[in-house]
């Protein structure tokens, strides 16, 4: 006799990805693709790593292989305080984070303590499909804010959470997954200010704001918040070591405020007991070795290479078939097909025809919680050497 297993109701809000069908085609011979969400693995630190893993065998064996504490490894924590420290963000210590297993997890605490089903919480459209999936399997209804080149549109945010009360408000401002799109300052500060007036939670997803090309991007909503009285309290802020050293190592963390961090640990203890004490002590002596400016140097100099190799390859080919904010950071080029002269003008079709060209890329609907903008697609530049992004975006132009 066959038998049903008794799946959760809470899975009957998610589906799998629409991109996984995209991503099998991956595999075919001479594919270039742009499709991935991921930091080039040629660009890892490699001595680097290996010099901080035999530092942790050797200096802090017992730490590096035994349980640990939930709330992550203690010298990681200081030195993750002191790299948040480094960069603006006043005010963060060592007890004002935990490690998460990648920021990931970080997200899926916030969904475990924040959301009950029915719950509203406002996203950016376009948002990182992982975040909609994982919320939604909390069972919230999620209500989507409008992103322009200058990241949300903090207008139209305000009637939202005035029409929606939401439970929080899930936020990418720098160089956001998949929209590329930098958040103005003087949009950041009406954001604090706005969780302040309507008293409402904000989460700042930032695993790409160390990605920037030329002047560094605005302060972190984590870092202003220090001059706006109350966001603090108000603010949740998710980093990662993912994009910037490896997604491998598994390294995410977490500030916000002592409240939520407590009932985050302990969810977190139910979950994962502590993220890899392994992967912790090494990305400590890795931090403590001081080779990170080093390392985020050459990373921003190849990406922001590729990044313009790009940009100026897709107004070659595509010219006025396709319209796109140049970005200053991140991984990703986030377009619209305009469907001049009668060219495609749909993400999917695109990607269909494109496969068939020899060239992938994430069409842009999946990331849209709501009301999908259908000619949207996202291209990474990240993983491509400059030869092959033009060619490429050759083949894009030959299949629109
Ligand atoms: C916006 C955003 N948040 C979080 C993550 C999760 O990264 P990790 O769990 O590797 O830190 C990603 C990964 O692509 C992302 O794009």
């Amino acid at each position: 006799m066959s038998f049903a297993i008794p799946f959760a109701d809470r899975l009957n809000n998610v589906e799998t990805s629409a991109i996984r069908e995209l991503f099998k085609l991956l595999g075919k011979p001479g594919i270039i693709s742009f499709a991935g969400g991921f930091p080039d693995s040629a660009m890892f630190d490699v001595d680097g790593i290996r010099e901080a893993v035999n530092a942790a065998l050797t200096e802090e064996a017992g730490g590096a292989l035994q349980y640990g504490a939930t709330e992550g490894y203690n010298p990681l924590r200081e030195q993750l305080a002191a790299f948040m420290t480094g960069k603006g963000n006043q005010g963060v210590a060592a007890e004002n984070l935990i490690v998460t297993t990648g920021s990931q997890q970080a997200l899926d605490l916030l969904g475990k303590t924040l959301v009950s089903p029915g719950d509203k919480v406002i996203v950016e459209g376009p948002t990182f499909l992982a975040t909609i999936q994982c919320f939604r399997l909390y069972g919230a209804q999620l209500v989507t804010a409008p992103v322009d080149g200058q990241g949300v549109d903090t207008d139209r945010l305000e009637k939202l959470i005035v029409e929606h009360k939401p439970k929080f408000i899930y936020l990418i401002p720098t160089f956001g997954n998949p929209s590329g799109a930098m958040l103005s300052l003087e949009r950041r500060k009406r954001v604090l200010e706005l969780a302040v007036q309507h008293n409402v939670l904000v989460v700042e997803d930032d695993p790409y704001g160390d990605l920037y090309f030329g002047d560094a991007p605005p302060p972190s909503l984590l870092a202003l918040s220090a001059s706006v009285p109350g966001s603090r309290e108000r603010l949740v802020h998710c980093g990662s070591l993912s994009k910037v050293l490896s997604p491998g190592l598994r390294v995410g963390w977490m500030v916000g405020p002592a409240e939520l961090l407590a009932k985050a640990t302990m969810c977190k203890q139910f979950s994962d007991a502590h993220t890899s004490t392994f992967a912790q002590a090494t990305a400590a002596q890795y931090l403590k070795a001081g080779r990170m400016p080093a390392t985020l140097a050459k990373v921003r100099a190849v990406y922001a290479e590729r990044a313009a190799t790009m940009g100026n390859a897709l107004r070659r080919e595509l010219g006025d078939a396709i319209e796109f904010v140049q970005p200053q950071g991140g991984l990703f080029v986030w377009a619209r097909l305009t469907g001049a002269g009668g060219k495609v003008a749909d993400g999917g079709e695109l990607a269909k025809r494109a496969i068939d060209k020899g060239v992938a890329f994430v069409p842009g609907a999946p990331f849209y919680a709501n009301n999908p903008d259908h000619a949207t697609l996202r291209l990474s530049f990240a993983t491509v050497g400059l030869d092959k992004i033009e060619e490429g975006v050759g083949r894009l132009g030959a299949a629109v």
